[in-house]
């Protein structure tokens, strides 16, 4: 008698193979899992765990269990790099679609976008037959000075939590792995393979750890990258307590935990806190290019070693396998074959789509967007980032596309035939155009010295009966980047003498910023119309001009604040940021002193006025929120769109705490719900409370703690816009 799977199997056309049990797709993975284990030898469950090259591992060749891919990044799969090589090896195949950067997605407050963008990332890796993305990035925007900020969603533990979890999905639906990171309390760039993050237990469960415990608990991610810090001492690549009491102990993941290129420092920790796949390392053994440097790795020959000394056990080794093994079993030798898909118009109408549904209207008195140029009429263009080419540079997430839009283009596109677009400098940012031989191709050289620059824009404006400021950051050193950190929250090169150069000129003036992280808007109080644009990736000009022009209604929330000042944040001490050298410590030491105060919850707590709130971002229409109605623990708000056109508006549930035991945040975001609108059409939108809502963690008890008493559900569109509310009476603590 067929047992029910096989008969399933049957039915779904799979042939009951009469091969080995691991070769057998009509059985569960944990079967197939353990059998190919029982077949491998010691030194092949060795080889599973270390790179071959930079960016693959081992399979088992003798039993056909295939070797293991990995491809950066977050926003797009990688150019093939040479064996040994991080530089791109030239192929002519593998120019991908860049999708938006994750700060952009974190910004469309919106998890069906969310999966959107998982499941076409994910195809372009499955179509590339990679079997693990090296993304997304979760790190809390802890200072707006990181330069990986670009690559993360933002400041708020929920709000990442949310919307990692159905990227992590999407991927995942194609036998691809998502490798969450960078595991943990990795906030900054500066010395980040040097540097200890010491946090106590209720920041790191209040603030850091959120977002990763979603995507193992709801996401079910079968990846975590270990990061290149310290936390509390400790490698984090090897880090007991993250990896092996929290990761593996308390959230029962089942995943792989993959080092971080060069992130694994030690012998002994390697085998025994929680690593189970090494890449990227420099060991003392591995000259530049040895052949056999990757049996130098700390999870090669040292480790056959002391597994032949009995300095190590089998049993641990047996784990490390067996989560590889279910790694593969998951992707490459899935019982369900998926092909994936490259460079598709739908991929192109998925990241054109986020790009737009991210940008954030900051700004827009009298009705300055969206434009209104007359026909015939000239637009005036001022900034390096109407041209510039943002795919290229970043550090991994560097990208090869096969085009990519510019602001610039795309508003020739638009007003082809309607207005004439003329375009000018305005400053000089970065000139370079190419990062791991990857390069845009562009010439950015400017003979003309700043003085220059801005008469000219000045002079070009005369006669404009627009002018648009495309300016921000980039994707070169000590800007949005990976290895360095940005050295002040203004913008460089000397944009604000721009725009306030051309501020004056014409009351029809936007400025947009374009960037991965915060920045400072001193000169916003002089600009009508403001807008956050973000690294849109290939359909970014596109995307940008869709909403400059109206096409698209804006609909993005800041996943950060805007401070009106560095100074103004939480950190002001050395020991806090960069971090300090204690004596005799071989490396540096950063005290996060400032607690769970990040982002909102620190300008809120202290009332110091921002620029823009997090959760802040305006539309071309209006809404209005109904006072709050509650039933039971359910908390109802109806939203309308009072306006004359369709838009989205995100409604956002805060809880502000009762008085408690502990220093607690004035609110933090709990719900929000992104709604679509016709004109006058309404939506009611319900937050259900629970006690782990009220919560705060309890580093005495290791639990979570709703102190009894008075809260307040509060329902809002920015953090600093809340509209209505309603009391929670908690009668009794709940510990849970
Ligand atoms: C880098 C990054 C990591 C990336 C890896 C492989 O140093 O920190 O995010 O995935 O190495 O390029």
């Amino acid at each position: 008698m067929l047992g029910a799977l096989a008969l399933a199997a049957l039915s779904c056309g799979q042939r009951k193979s009469d091969g080995p049990v691991y070769l057998d797709k009509t059985k569960n993975i944990e079967e197939r899992v353990e059998d190919a284990l029982s077949r491998m030898t010691t030194e092949e469950k060795v080889a599973l765990l270390h790179a071959q090259s930079k960016f693959s591992s081992a399979g088992v060749p003798r039993l056909g269990i295939p070797e293991v891919w990995c491809t950066d990044g977050p926003h797009g799969i990688r150019p093939e790099v040479l064996w040994d090589e991080w530089d791109q090896a030239g192929w002519t195949n593998d120019s991908c679609t860049a999708f938006p950067a994750l700060s952009c997605l974190a910004a469309t407050w919106d998890r069906e976008m969310s999966l959107r963008y998982g499941r076409a990332i994910g195809e372009e890796a499955r179509y590339r037959k990679k079997d693990v993305l090296l993304g997304p990035g979760v790190n809390i925007c802890r200072t707006p000075l990181n330069g990986r900020n670009f690559e993360y969603m933002g400041e708020d533990p929920y709000l990442a939590g949310q919307m990692v979890v159905p990227y992590v999905k999407g991927v995942q639906e194609n036998n691809v792995a998502a490798c969450v990171k960078h595991f943990a309390v990795n906030n900054q760039e500066v010395r980040r393979t040097g540097t200890s993050s010491n946090v106590d237990d209720r920041t790191l469960y209040e603030i850091y750890l959120p977002a990763f415990k979603a995507a193992v608990e709801e996401g079910g991610a079968w990846a975590i990258m270990g990061s290149y810090n310290l936390y509390n001492g400790q490698f984090n690549c090897h880090n007991k307590k993250l990896l092996c009491d929290i990761l593996k102990g308390e959230w029962g993941y089942d995943g792989v935990v993959i080092s971080d290129w060069g992130g694994a420092r030690n012998d002994d920790e390697a085998v025994t806190n929680g690593l189970d796949m090494e890449y990227g390392t420099w060991t003392n053994g591995l000259s530049g290019g040895a052949s056999d440097g990757y049996n130098s790795y700390h999870l090669a020959r040292p480790y056959l070693q002391r597994l032949a000394d009995g300095r190590a056990d089998i049993q641990t080794l047996d784990d490390k396998a067996r989560r590889v093994l279910r790694l593969i079993f998951r992707t490459n030798m899935a019982a369900e074959t998926k092909y994936g898909r490259f460079t598709c118009p739908e991929h192109y109408q998925t990241a054109r789509d986020i790009a737009a549904a991210g940008t954030v209207l900051l700004k827009n008195e009298d009705g300055v967007l969206p434009m209104d140029v007359p026909a015939g009429g000239r637009i005036l263009v001022v900034g390096e980032n109407a041209v510039k080419k943002m795919v290229v540079g970043g550090g991994s997430s560097n990208l090869k596309t096969r085009y990519e839009i510019t602001p610039l283009e795309a508003l020739q596109e638009a007003f082809a035939g309607k207005a004439e677009v003329i375009w000018e400098r305005g400053y000089v940012g970065d000139t370079g155009t190419s990062y791991n031989r990857v390069d845009t191709g562009q010439d950015l050289s400017e003979s003309r010295d700043a003085a220059t620059l801005i008469a000219d824009a000045v002079a070009a404006a005369r006669g404009a009966d627009y002018i648009l400021f495309i300016g921000g950051l980039n994707k070169s050193n000590n800007q949005d980047n990976e290895g360095t950190d940005r050295l002040a929250l203004e913008l460089p090169y000397g944009q604000r003498d721009v725009i306030e150069a051309l501020a004056p000129l014409n009351p029809h003036f936007a400025v947009v910023n374009i960037s991965g992280s915060p920045v400072s808007m001193p000169w916003a109080d002089k600009v009508p119309a403001i807008v956050q644009g973000w690294y849109g990736g290939t359909e970014s000009g596109h995307a940008l001009v869709d909403v400059l022009t109206g096409v698209v209604n804006p609909s993005g929330k800041l996943p950060f604040t805007l401070p009106c000042n560095l100074s103004d944040g939480p950190l002001k001490t050395e020991r806090q940021y960069p971090g300090v050298r204690d004596e005799g410590n071989p490396y540096y030491q950063e005290y996060y002193d400032e607690g769970v105060f990040v982002g909102y919850r620190w300008y809120d707590s202290q009332e110091i006025p921002v620029q823009f709130a997090f959760g802040h971002g305006l539309s071309y229409t209006s809404f209005s929120l109904d006072e709050m109605k509650v039933s039971g623990r359910n908390y109802s708000v109806k939203v309308t769109n009072t306006g004359d056109r369709a838009g989205a508006e995100v409604v956002q549930f805060y809880i502000a705490p009762a008085p408690c035991a502990v220093a607690r945040p004035a609110k933090e975001l709990k719900g929000f719900e992104k709604v679509y609108l016709k004109p006058g059409e309404s939506r009611t939108v319900t937050f259900q409370a629970k006690d782990a809502d009220l919560a705060y963690f309890d580093a005495e008890q290791h639990k979570w703690v709703a102190e009894k008493g008075v809260y307040q559900v509060l329902a809002g569109t920015a953090s600093d816009d809340i509209r209505t509310g309603a009391e929670l009476k908690l009668n009794k603590t709940v510990v849970l």
